[in-house]
C-alpha cells in the first residue's frame, strides 16, 4: 500500500499502520486521515487482515491532534468537510469486524486522543500523555472525542480533562481505564502490541467481531435491548461449526494432559 503520509504493511495476518509526519508531531492533516480511511477499507476488504495496529513514527508522538496550521485556513465548509472525514474514520474503525490496538508513546492529543479512542485497546509508554486542547484554539474535539471520552472513562472525568485541558499521565490515564496497558520501559509499545495481535489471531474472528459489535450497540441501548443484542450474538456464534470445532479441541487438550499427568 502506498501512501504519502502513512505507511501501511501486511506482515503475517497484522496490518501495522503508522502515521508519518514526525516534523510536526504526526499532526492528522486531512490527506492523512483520507489515508487512515483507506488503510481501515483495506483491513475490512482483506481476509488475510486478522489485526491493526496503529501507532506514531518518531519517538514523540502518537499523533498531536488535528493538523493547525492546515485548518486555520479553512473555510467553513472546509472545516465542515474536515469534521464528517475525521468522525467517518473513527466510526469505520469501531465498526471494522476486526481488533484495532493503539500502540501509544508520547503525545496523544486532540485529534490524536479521539483516533485513540476509537480503536478497541489503548497500550501505552510511560511517557505517554493525553489531552484535549482544543477549547484554547476556539473549537471542540470534533473527531466524536467529546462524545467518546466520556464512554470510557465517565461523563464527570472527561468533562473535567475536555474543559479543563489538563495533561493526563499514563498512570492516570490507566487508572481511568483509558488504557488498558502501561508498558515496562524495556518492552517497545510496538512489541506489546504485536504480543497482543499474535495472541488475538489465535482467538475465534467471528467471536471478536462480535464482541466489538456487541459491545458497540448495547452501549447506548437501555439494558433488555443490550441483553437481546448479545443472546442473537451469542445464539449465532453457537451455531456455527467454529464453535463445535473449538470447544472440541479444548476438551481433546484436557483429556491428552490428563492421560499425560
Ligand atoms: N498541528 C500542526 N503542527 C503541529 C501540531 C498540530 N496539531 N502539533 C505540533 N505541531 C508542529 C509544531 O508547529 C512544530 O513545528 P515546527 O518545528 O515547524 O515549528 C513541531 O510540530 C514540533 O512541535 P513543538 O510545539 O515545537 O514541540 P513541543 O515539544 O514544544 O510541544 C506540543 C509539543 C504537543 C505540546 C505542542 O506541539 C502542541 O501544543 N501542539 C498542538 C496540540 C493541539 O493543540 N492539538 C489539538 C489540535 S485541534
Amino acid at each position: 500500500m502506498e501512501f504519502e503520509n502513512i505507511v501501511a504493511e501486511l506482515n503475517d495476518g497484522i496490518e501495522y499502520i503508522t502515521l508519518n509526519r514526525p516534523q510536526v508531531l504526526n499532526a492528522l492533516n486531512i490527506d492523512t486521515v483520507s489515508e487512515l480511511r483507506d488503510a481501515i477499507e483495506y483491513a475490512y476488504r482483506d481476509d488475510e487482515v486478522k489485526a491493526v495496529i496503529i501507532t506514531g513514527a518518531g519517538g514523540r508522538a502518537f499523533a498531536a491532534g488535528a493538523d493547525i496550521a492546515e485548518m486555520h485556513a479553512l473555510t467553513p465548509q472546509g472545516g465542515r468537510e474536515m469534521i464528517a472525514n475525521g468522525q467517518a474514520l473513527m466510526c469505520e474503525i469501531e465498526r471494522l469486524p476486526k481488533p484495532v490496538i493503539a500502540a501509544l508513546d508520547g503525545y496523544v492529543i486532540g485529534g490524536g486522543l479521539e483516533l485513540a479512542l476509537a480503536c478497541d485497546i489503548r497500550i501505552a509508554s510511560k511517557k505517554t500523555q493525553f489531552a484535549f486542547p482544543e477549547p484554547s484554539l476556539g473549537i471542540i474535539p470534533g473527531y466524536g472525542g467529546s462524545q467518546r471520552l466520556g464512554r470510557v472513562i465517565g461523563f464527570g472525568a472527561a468533562k473535567y480533562y475536555c474543559m479543563t485541558e489538563e495533561r493526563i499521565d499514563v498512570q492516570r490515564a490507566y487508572e481511568l481505564g483509558l488504557v488498558g496497558k502501561i508498558c515496562a520501559d524495556d518492552v517497545p509499545v510496538l512489541e506489546e502490541a504485536n504480543r497482543i495481535a499474535v495472541g488475538l489471531k489465535e482467538r475465534c474472528p467471528e467471536a471478536l467481531a462480535a464482541i466489538k459489535a456487541v459491545m458497540r450497540e448495547g452501549q447506548n441501548a437501555d439494558i433488555d435491548t443490550a441483553l437481546d443484542i448479545e443472546k442473537k450474538a451469542f445464539d449465532k456464534l453457537f451455531l456455527s461449526p467454529a464453535r463445535t470445532e473449538r470447544m472440541g479441541l479444548f476438551l481433546e487438550k484436557q483429556k491428552n494432559k490428563k492421560k499425560k499427568s
